[in-house]
């Protein structure tokens, strides 16, 4: 959400930055028009809520029909959807863990059977919110901010270095919110705001190669803000050693192009880091300051971290409205912890695709979004999913899928082939940019003059309403979630929806959802190679 004005209904003006505290019957004004919006009251602090951006969860097309005659196809779809009564029975149980979990946020001391447990990500949003509140710059939003700020003023271009958790939340943003093209536009156009790359994910030589050569070819002279660029490094353990290669890579090019005791070298590369580690140590031996480096919190993992220092850092250098991010994501804990399972988009979400994966055979969850700036998200997802849930033998495995793109590479299997999934699609209801038209044209060889008038909008709803309607037609598991518009606001209500979500399933499952054990393996089994080898 990009409010440009907010006013009280005395017309007053209200600065932005009160824009979730204000007590009073407000109007918003949007890019697209006033809305209005209404204030909830929590512990004395007034909650804005924006009705017109909620996430909705559509799965009526998942459900068995009631009492349908019998024919070939009512009996597939028996087999392969989901019985309401199935649903309604598994309700009481869905809400002693939503109970639970909202249990666990309070725990003091962890029993062993809970551990790990990385509940932390929960209440983030809101706690980051209200101390940005009362300390404001002090606060860790607040050094989140100054630091972007501060980025942005002194380069025009920014590796993000991080793996994982540590990088797939800042992609997801990036390729969301901002221009699809944004490294290509002049700065201006880009209103100051540097070009993004991300390293630090891959130890592909000929990829970081690449990387390096860009800069030291565009990059000439360090005294230009235009010819500079500069790192976040992002690692919570700070010994991941895809990201930590990477930076000593970036931190020896440095030296050579800004001068090997330059001030700027400081100043140009910003950890976030756990409260200890490798990467801590580094930083404090080259002279940095306790409050130079950002943490993240002890109690919350990589997956769940997005909303941390480690996605709100380049989000905030990206430009992007931090504050909106975490008040959607606010908003959702609220729908979460306090709505019933009729108005509560996690508990939907979850229950839905639990029962179709553990109950109803569909081990394979699919993610099909609806538009190509929303398949790094789709990635974000995969690796909550596959990390969260993926253990004991167990666990759905997460598939991104981009439309209309892979219909003509995947739409054959997931219409004719093995009944092994369940296709959720991300839709976006409302582009942020005016409708493209196909226009009348002389020549009509390609037979489109039939279609003069329709939008990319139109031809889009109509292929998702197709595709809908050739899996109905067949009894293949499909459910829509519903954006209303891509915005930061409704970007932090679906990163904190899907976290919430893999929380309750795991729950469900039995399986704990924080940690990664599995991951180890090969990191120790790299290690042992790269040793034996020296
Ligand atoms: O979800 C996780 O915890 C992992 O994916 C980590 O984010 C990833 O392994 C990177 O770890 P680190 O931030 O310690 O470098």
């Amino acid at each position: 959400m990009r409010a440009t004005g907010v006013q009280n209904e005395l017309h007053k003006p209200i600065s932005p930055d009160s824009l979730y505290l204000y007590s009073a019957k407000s109007l918003v004004f949007l890019k697209s028009g006033p809305v209005r919006i209404s204030l909830k009251y929590q512990k004395g602090v007034a909650l804005m809520q924006l009705p017109d951006e909620a996430i909705e969860y559509n799965y009526q097309g998942l459900l068995v029909p009631h009492q349908e005659e019998w024919t070939g196809v009512a009996e597939l779809r028996i087999k392969n959807l989901l019985q309401p009564s199935r649903l309604r029975a598994f309700l009481p149980h869905l809400m002693q863990v939503r109970s639970q979990i909202a249990a666990e946020r309070e725990l003091q001391q962890v029993p062993a059977e809970l551990q790990p447990l990385d509940a932390g990500f929960i209440d983030l949003p809101q706690k980051t919110l209200d101390s940005h509140r009362r300390k404001g710059e002090a606060s860790d939003l607040g050094r989140v901010i100054t630091t972007a700020a501060r980025l942005r003023a002194l380069v025009d271009r920014v590796v993000i270095l991080g793996i994982g958790g540590s990088y797939l939340g800042a992609r997801a943003l990036f390729e969301a919110l901002c221009n699809s093209y944004h490294n290509e536009m002049t700065p201006e156009s880009r209103l100051g705001v540097p070009r993004i790359y991300f390293e630090g994910n891959n130890v592909d030589n000929d990829a970081l190669a690449d990387l390096l050569e860009l800069l030291q070819n565009t990059c000439v002279d360090p005294e230009l803000r235009e010819e500079r660029w500069g790192v976040i490094v992002v690692s919570k353990s700070g010994g991941t050693l895809e990201t930590a290669a990477a930076l000593r890579v970036f931190r020896r090019e440095a030296a050579e192009f800004y001068g090997s005791r330059s001030e700027r070298l400081r100043e140009l590369f910003v950890p976030v880091t756990g409260a200890a580690g490798k990467l801590r140590d580094l930083c404090k031996a080259d002279g940095y300051k306790d409050e130079d480096i950002l943490t993240i919190p002890d109690n919350i993992g990589g997956r769940y971290s997005v909303l941390t220092p480690v996605g709100l850092l380049p989000a905030a250098v990206m430009g992007l409205d931090v504050r909106a991010l975490l008040l959607g994501a606010a908003a959702m804990n609220r729908r979460f912890l306090d709505e019933p399972f009729e108005r509560n988009p996690v508990l939907q979400y979850a229950a839905i695709n639990y029962l179709m994966a553990e109950e109803t055979g569909k081990p394979i969850r699919v993610m099909s979004v609806w538009s190509k700036k929303l398949e790094a998200l789709g990635l974000w997802y995969d690796q909550l999913l596959a990390e969260s849930l993926g253990k004991q033998g167990r666990g759905p495995t997460p598939l991104t899928t981009v439309q209309t793109r892979d219909l003509h590479s995947r739409g054959q299997q997931h219409q004719e082939g093995t009944r092994d999934k369940t296709i959720n699609n991300l839709v976006i209801k409302t582009p942020k940019t005016p409708p493209i038209q196909i226009q009348m044209a002389d020549r009509n060889e390609d037979d489109l003059n039939s279609l003069s008038r329709k939008t990319f909008v139109d031809i889009q709803q109509a292929a998702l309403r197709g595709t809908n309607q050739a899996y109905a037609d067949v009894a293949r598991p499909t459910a829509d979630l519903i954006l209303p518009v891509l915005t930061e606001h409704t970007m932090g209500q679906l990163l904190q929806m899907l976290m919430l979500a893999t929380v309750v399933e795991g729950r469900l499952m039995n399986i704990n959802p924080y940690g990664q054990p599995g991951v180890e393996a090969y990191k120790r089994n790299m290690k042992a190679v790269l040793k034996s080898s020296t």
